[in-house]
């Protein structure tokens, strides 16, 4: 069996009043992915400020954090193969002027600020936005019925 990697992914409140949850849950599933684990919460102004740290001193921090705690969001830990890069693909691009059809922002985002979902960007990312919302014992360990086929 292939060495699953993990990922963190969260759908953003524009994304969750919009109504997209389970279609981004579903890409995910039907691209062969398993979901670990998940939860919605409200992030707190603590959580984000942590969550966003490195861009801390950038001008659209505010903006970000902001944004990030105004509504409800649905967090997730993904697993598959090259996790990280894969739904960074299936994210498309930051900007979604920039971003592809056929991607999360290219279907369904037009404003970098309001671009529907977040996804870590290295495995050590991953690790560390996982920690910040996910306690060990949330992350679920099974198999998925088809994992022979997709590996
Ligand atoms: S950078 O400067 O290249 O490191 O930043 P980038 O990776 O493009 O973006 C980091 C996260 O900040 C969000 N972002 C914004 N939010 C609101 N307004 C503006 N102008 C803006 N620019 C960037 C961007 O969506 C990234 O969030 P995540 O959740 O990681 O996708």
């Amino acid at each position: 069996m292939a060495e699953l990697e993990r990922t963190f992914v969260m759908v953003k409140p524009d994304g969750v009043q919009r109504g997209l949850v389970g279609e981004i849950i579903s890409r995910f599933e039907r691209r062969g992915l398993k979901i670990a684990a998940m939860k919605m919460l409200v992030v707190s102004d603590e959580l984000a400020k942590q969550h966003y740290a490195e861009h801390a001193s950038k001008p659209f921090f505010p903006g970000l954090v902001g944004f990030i705690k105004s509504g409800p969001v649905v967090a997730m830990v993904v697993e598959g193969k090259n996790v990280v890069p894969l739904v960074r693909s299936m994210l498309g691009a930051t900007n979604p002027a920039n971003s592809n059809p056929g991607t999360i922002r290219g279907d369904f985002a037009l404003d970098t600020g309001r671009n529907v979902i977040h996804a870590s960007d290295s495995p050590e990312s991953a690790k560390r936005e996982i920690s910040l919302y996910f306690n060990t014992s949330e992350i679920a360990t099974y198999s998925r019925i088809d994992e022979q086929w997709l590996y």
